[in-house]
């Protein structure tokens, strides 16, 4: 346990090498609030929200909803466990650290048990060779993952049993998380001539919840809380209680998400992209740590497990030729946990 970044981080005043960026990786952590960052009202008409949708997915693949329905209530209790967790002592938490199977970082077992992830210094291929993913600095946070749908009573038992409060909390917030997220993938439907629905099924088949905690930080200018991604789901809702999350407008700038309560951020994946044939970006981000305060998030991604994805075939035609051929989401996947070499390394053996 002694690798999780909370439980020494408090104790240093200086960073340990390799959670050090290389100076020319090095990021800006102050860069402006994306005042223009697009906050959604989803209780306007929907043909507003649609509009907004279409375009902010164009522009920065990330916008914020208001108003969606999840009660704030239900919001703030779902944070504070996921924050209990984190403060539990060492012996609650080191059942949920595995050990070593080859997995990269971040990657959920297929069965999405429960998982507390271990930053990795760097990750070889399974079979040992040589790997794309030599990940120079190792990121400032600790990260709990499990799968929350569907949602049978043997995940739920599978879950912590302290806080006390976190099966009863996180199932009913999975539910709501998951029920916006389908209404958020049915107005982009809408919005791009698809039927509504069309996101419903195989593409949407499971749900993580991920809850990153990234301790506060000496000296945020030489780490990183996450490297600049894509997310490899099809939408991700991050809940985000203080400033950290930054995003790439498609000019190459970067800004910071303004953390407002009660807002959820969206996120779209490079399933998205895909399906939509390029219509809705994802979002290239990144998250920088702080010197002040602990920061946590809490995600809910929404992916599918094993079918073939490929741009939708109503949203192509001569004149919009598809950019991607189909592939295996299983063997997408693999890439996406070993090559980050690029952003959309994953998606490399696709285009077209
Ligand atoms: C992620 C992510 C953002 C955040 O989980 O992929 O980018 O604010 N999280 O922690
Ligand atoms: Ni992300």
């Amino acid at each position: 346990m002694a690798s999780l970044v909370s439980s020494w981080s408090s104790e240093v005043n200086s960073i340990p090498e390799k959670y050090v960026v290389p100076l020319e990786k090095r990021v800006n952590a102050d860069v402006p609030i994306g005042k223009h960052i697009p906050v959604i009202d989803l209780s306007q008409s929907s043909t507003q929200s649609i509009q907004q949708i279409i375009k902010a997915s164009a522009d920065f693949g990330l916008f914020q909803v208001i108003n969606h329905g999840v009660s704030e209530t239900l919001m703030v209790d779902a944070l504070s466990v996921c924050k209990e967790f984190f403060k539990l002592p060492i012996e609650d938490k080191a059942k949920f650290v595995e050990k070593d199977e080859g997995l990269s970082d971040f990657e959920p077992s297929i069965d999405q048990r429960p998982k507390l992830y271990i930053e990795k210094e760097y990750t070889p291929n399974k079979d040992g060779s040589n790997t794309n993913n030599v990940k120079d600095t190792v990121f400032w946070k600790d990260t709990f993952g499990h799968g929350c749908h569907p949602l049978t009573q043997d995940v739920i038992n599978s879950w912590p049993e302290k806080p006390q409060k976190y099966r009863e909390v996180i199932s009913e917030y999975a539910l709501e998380l998951r029920k916006l997220s389908l209404r958020i993938l049915d107005l982009m439907c809408e919005g791009l001539g698809l039927e509504v629905g069309y996101f419903c099924q195989e593409h949407s088949q499971t749900q993580l919840m991920v809850t990153h905690y990234y301790p506060q930080c000496p000296d945020p200018n030489s780490t990183i809380g996450i490297g600049e991604h894509c997310d490899g789901a099809l939408i991700n809702l991050v809940q985000q209680e203080l400033s950290g999350l930054h995003v790439r407008d498609k000019d190459g700038k970067w800004f910071g998400v303004e953390p407002i309560p009660g807002a959820l951020v969206v996120i779209n994946g490079l399933i998205l992209k895909v399906v939509t044939n390029g219509k809705l970006s994802s979002g290239v981000h990144r998250v920088v740590t702080n010197s002040t305060s602990d920061r946590t998030s809490l995600g809910s991604l929404i992916s599918p497990i094993e079918c073939i994805i490929e741009p939708a075939k109503l949203l192509i035609n001569e004149s919009n030729p598809p950019l991607f051929k189909s592939f295996s989401y299983t063997e997408y996947l693999g890439y996406y946990f070993s090559d980050t070499t690029e952003i959309e390394a994953a998606l490399k053996p696709y285009k077209l």
